[in-house]
């Protein structure tokens, strides 16, 4: 039996408070996430339970207990502390997937701090917008990255700490400090900071077409969302082993990679260390993982890779697959039944929700290619793209639309309050935050199209905006534009998806080039390069494409949409309709 029984009977009953039962959380006491994950679980008698079974690069390997995860957490608060950090202040994570990133991830929400995870391979200019957006007053980074943070330090002023939390502290700068938790003391004690439901936790950068990543805020009573989904949709019990593969720069990697797994005192695996599928193979096989949640840029690389390496290894503990990021492949679905006995089952969400939304979870139909069906507790529809009124027509496509009042849905875009009212619909004029986020009568709209069937099964169609997603990774037009025309050579710049076998989309890039400057294949590579270092290998365009002229409309805004267009073969339009929007 599987941990969500029977949907109809979730659905029919369902209230929010169940999530809260499921945690086994009551009215009153502490809600601390980085409490709920670590001290909670070892008050139940698991404190010498398995909590993080790690490998890194090079055979390295390392088991901590809750007891450890409590012990370590308690050391970072009480450092953020000593350094005079106060609830309420952002403390950025810029570091690899190593022991010490969870430690203090629950470490910060510990203190009341907002915890800031990125992606350790951005480049220096995609760490700058982000700390700078964020107003960030510590960093906590490593010997390997610490390198981008000074190269930015001196344009963030309100930057005052740099910790660097592992390497050799003979190499630190004048104003950096040096923190190894592991050889410091364990902490016993430590008066965690409660302000309850609302009180803000993690900020998320997620990428728009318009302007800069925006920061997402979600609040502690995230937890009640995320375990739940995390007890119902990965059916996670006392006894699995889970694997969840991303990094915690990206939300899944936080809302599903720490907080809802640890919060049921659930053991879990990382890997840090690169993508092989014999690698990955390898480790579920050693480490006897029972469920694993995945992307399926991944899962299309193990299709590369074939069916001969899967029974080169003993996946004979897998009992439960899931997928996020973008569209799962019906044919994914279907090779991984052959191949490992069960589905992928596909799960749809996004920064701002927090937590899955449509999903397939165990005992469900699957039908390969669809996303599932809404979680009980949310209401999802599909908006008509003219009229914004939910479609009634099965196989319509329209805007995925959420009702809101879900416990992990976002609660603003760090100082962007017009931006954040503007993924609703249908909400009075002037609403407050507080209103958009619990009025039952207006729509959430996730920026993405889609349809559903008679069945109530939502099927994917394509995000409704400029955004590109690489390998369930989400990069915004605008951050590259930006940074490529401050290439020397690059007067104007477009960037788009184009297709791409493994990641779905890449970025490419159509660009004008300054009076001076001739079109070359060693320009290419140095823009290339130049895109690489400054913000990512996610964010570097895979190919350059030269032009004289950009297609804009009349007001002068890049016609995106005809350039993504062309690169997929689709019916472009007539550039004169096109240039009248
Ligand atoms: C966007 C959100 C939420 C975890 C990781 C991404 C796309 C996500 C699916 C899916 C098709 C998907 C959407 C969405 N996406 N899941 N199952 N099928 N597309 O979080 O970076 O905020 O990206 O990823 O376009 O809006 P994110």
């Amino acid at each position: 039996m599987s941990n969500i029984g029977s949907y109809l009977e979730r659905q029919a009953s369902f209230d929010w408070s169940v999530a809260r039962e499921a945690l086994g959380w009551k009215e009153g006491e502490l809600l601390n996430i980085g409490h709920i994950c670590s001290d909670r679980v070892c008050a139940s008698g698991r404190a010498d339970k398995e909590a993080l079974l790690w490998e890194g690069f090079g055979g390295k390997k390392a088991v901590h207990t809750f007891d450890d995860l409590r012990a370590r957490s308690n050391a970072f608060a009480r450092l953020l502390v000593d350094e005079g950090l106060t609830p309420g202040d952002r403390v950025c994570l810029f570091m690899d997937k190593i022991p010490s990133l969870y430690f203090a991830f629950l470490g910060i929400l510990k203190m009341g701090g907002i915890a800031q995870p990125l992606f350790s391979a951005f480049g220096d200019e995609s760490l700058k917008v982000r700390l700078e957006s964020a107003g960030t007053r510590a960093i906590l980074t490593t010997g390997k990255h610490v390198k981008k943070v000074r190269k930015i330090r001196g344009d963030l002023p309100a930057l005052e700490k740099v910790i660097v939390v592992e390497g050799d502290p003979a190499k630190l700068k004048e104003g950096e400090e040096f923190f190894d938790v592991e050889a410091a003391d364990r902490v016993e004690e430590f008066p965690y900071f409660d302000g309850g439901p609302e009180a803000p936790s993690v900020l998320h950068y997620t990428s728009g077409t318009t302007g800069q990543p925006k920061g997402a805020q979600h609040v502690h009573s995230s937890v009640w969302g995320q375990a739940l989904t995390t007890s119902w949709v990965l059916d996670l019990t006392d006894d699995d082993v889970y694997w969840c593969t991303a990094d915690p720069g990206w939300v899944t990697g936080t809302s599903y990679g720490i907080i809802g797994p640890w919060a049921l005192g659930a053991t879990q695996c990382v890997l840090d260390a690169g993508f092989t599928s014999a690698r990955w193979y390898r480790f579920i096989q050693d480490h006897r993982v029972t469920v694993w949640y995945s992307a399926p840029t991944a899962i299309r690389s193990l299709m590369r890779d074939g069916a001969d390496l899967v029974r080169k290894h003993d996946l004979s503990s897998l009992r439960h697959l899931a997928s996020v990021g973008e569209p799962l492949n019906a044919e994914a679905v279907v090779w991984s039944e052959e191949v490992f006995g069960m589905p992928f089952h596909d799960t749809f969400w996004q920064t701002e929700t927090g937590a899955m939304m449509i999903a397939n979870w165990p005992g469900m139909k699957i039908k390969p290619g669809s996303m599932g069906r809404p979680f009980p507790g949310i209401t999802a529809a599909i908006l008509d793209l003219k009229t914004n009124d939910p479609v009634t027509t099965p196989g319509q496509v329209g805007l995925i639309a959420f009702r809101p009042g879900w416990p992990s849905m976002f609660r603003a875009y760090r100082n962007q309050p017009d931006v954040y009212r503007s993924k609703f619909v249908g909400a009075p004029d002037g609403a407050s935050p507080e209103e958009l986020r619990t009025n039952p009568d207006i729509w959430y709209v996730s920026g993405d199209r889609a349809s559903v069937d008679a069945d109530g099964y939502y099927w994917f169609v394509g995000r409704d905006d400029d955004v590109i997603n690489t390998g369930g990774h989400l990069v915004g037009p605008f951050e590259i534009e930006s940074a490529l025309i401050e290439h020397e050579a690059v007067a104007e710049a477009a960037a788009v998806g184009k297709p791409d076998q493994m990641n779905m989309e890449v970025v490419k890039a159509f660009v004008t080039l300054h009076a001076g400057y001739t079109p070359s294949d060693e320009l290419e590579l140095d823009i290339m390069n130049f895109i690489r270092k400054k913000l990512s290998p996610l964010a570097m365009p895979q190919e350059i494409e030269y032009s004289d002229k950009l297609p804009k409309t009349r007001s002068g805004k890049l016609l995106r949409r005809y350039l993504r267009a062309l690169e997929w073969g689709e019916e472009a339009g007539d550039l004169s309709t096109l240039e009248d929007d």
